[in-house]
């Protein structure tokens, strides 16, 4: 920016009458990390992007070719708001193997699930309402529900996520009058932690949201990124065995993870009388998803193409989860404690000696090694000494000399 429209600016800010949550607003604080990333020889735990490398090129580019070919009008022309017909029914094809009872009519498209979610927060809080949210929580969820307004409370997590019991004891000391609207949750290797809700915490979430009336939204792109452990089912699906619950959940799907967050295909299934609200947003928001995106991932769902794509990726993300958890035990046996999680892109890290990862990732920085400190994902007191590291993105050979990297920033600290 130049002086001359810095200035500009400078006067424009005190001009306009933003809204409240636009008139100090603060950027996504990992995407503030983005200018470091592409250094040259840097080394990156800090996003959470699915690897280059492992993207199925050949896949893709034959189901884009595919969906041109078959129908170039459905890929040109403006689509359903809800999302293309032929793709719905793949992803409630896909939901069925989730075990979810679902119909394609059940499955709005939207562009990624962050749209979705952002549409669910537009047809439900207003200004000053109450959500709740996990903490430490995804950054822009905590993001959508303060430009929402939103008065943010966050709920208890450990190590096995959301601390259920503390929840429904928080939950008993509010009055039906200012209850909180909804609660937001990933609950299957979270962002940032890694950390998955066991079955049993699972139902009683469930049974707790029908019970207070509230909107439990469940965020799950990462769901089929499992390399150990037994699988759960997910929310949705529990509520079957719980009269009344499924009109309380919210679910949220995505390719991003699984296939490909260049498509910004995500997918909501929600109680029809939300659902039809989110769609009226989504008419004022993009009017529809790409269709040219919708049609190439329905041939790429269509072709069978998923299963052995998601089968090689699990592979590939569970050694390079490994290679980073024995590089850091290897490296920093006393300096960083971390939960191995068994599935999803991310491992949790807390620093010994109430060090600031802050301070520790300037240093790293300088050493060309990158993390996400805890404290973006915070609503208001960080644990400062906490630290997110992504294994998606690095081999196996980067992520140990990551780690060596990391813990040499750590030794000048
Ligand atoms: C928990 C969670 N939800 C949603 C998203 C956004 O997904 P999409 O690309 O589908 O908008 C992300 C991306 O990092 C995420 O980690």
């Amino acid at each position: 920016m130049t002086s001359s429209n810095a200035t500009h600016s400078a006067a424009h800010e005190a001009t306009y009458e933003f809204t409240a949550p636009f008139r100090a607003p603060q950027g996504s604080p990992i995407r503030e990390l983005f200018k470091y990333v592409g250094r040259p020889g840097m080394i990156s735990f800090a996003g959470g992007y699915p690897s280059k490398d492992l993207f199925d090129r050949e896949g893709l580019g034959r189901a884009l070719e595919a969906a041109y070919r078959d129908d170039p009008i459905a890929c040109l022309q403006y689509g359903d708001t809800a999302g293309a017909p032929r793709l719905r029914q793949s992803l409630a094809r896909l939901m069925a193997a989730r075990g979810v009872r679902c119909e394609a009519d059940d499955i709005m498209v939207t562009t990624g699930s962050q749209q979705g979610f952002d549409l669910l927060l537009r047809t439900l809080i207003a200004p000053g309402d109450t959500a709740l949210i996990e903490e430490p929580a995804y950054p822009a969820a905590i993001q959508a529900l303060r430009l929402a307004g939103a008065n943010i409370v966050t709920v208890r997590t450990d190590r096995d996520g959301i601390d259920v019991q503390a929840l429904a004891a928080q939950l008993d000391a509010w009055s039906e009058a200012n209850k909180p609207k909804l609660l937001y949750t990933v609950p299957t290797f979270a962002n940032p932690t890694g950390a998955t809700l066991p079955r049993v915490r699972r139902e009683a979430l469930v049974r707790l949201a029908a019970a207070h009336r509230i909107v439990l939204v469940e965020d799950d792109p990462y769901g089929e990124l499992r390399f150990s452990g037994e699988s759960v089912p997910p929310m949705l699906a529990l509520a079957e065995q719980c009269p009344g619950a499924r009109d309380w959940i919210v679910y949220f799907g995505s390719l991003s993870k699984i296939v490909a967050p260049g498509l910004r295909i995500g997918w909501a299934v929600a109680p029809a009388a939300i659902a039809r609200r989110m769609i009226v947003a989504k008419q004022t928001s993009d009017l529809c998803t790409a269709p040219l995106a919708q049609e190439t991932a329905r041939h790429y769902l269509d072709s069978g193409s998923l299963e052995p794509h998601l089968r090689s990726i699990v592979g590939a993300y569970r050694s390079r989860c490994e290679a980073l958890l024995n590089a850091l035990t290897h490296f920093a046996p006393h300096d960083v404690r971390f939960a191995a999680p068994e599935g999803g892109m991310f491992v949790w890290a807390r620093l010994a000696g109430g060090r600031d990862a802050g301070e520790i990732l300037k240093r790293a920085i300088e050493q060309n090694v990158m993390f996400v400190p805890g404290v973006a994902f915070y609503v208001r007191e960080p644990d400062v000494c906490s630290l997110r590291l992504s294994f998606a993105a690095p081999s196996e050979a980067e992520a140990f000399e990551g780690a060596r990297r990391l813990a040499s920033a750590l030794s000048q600290g």
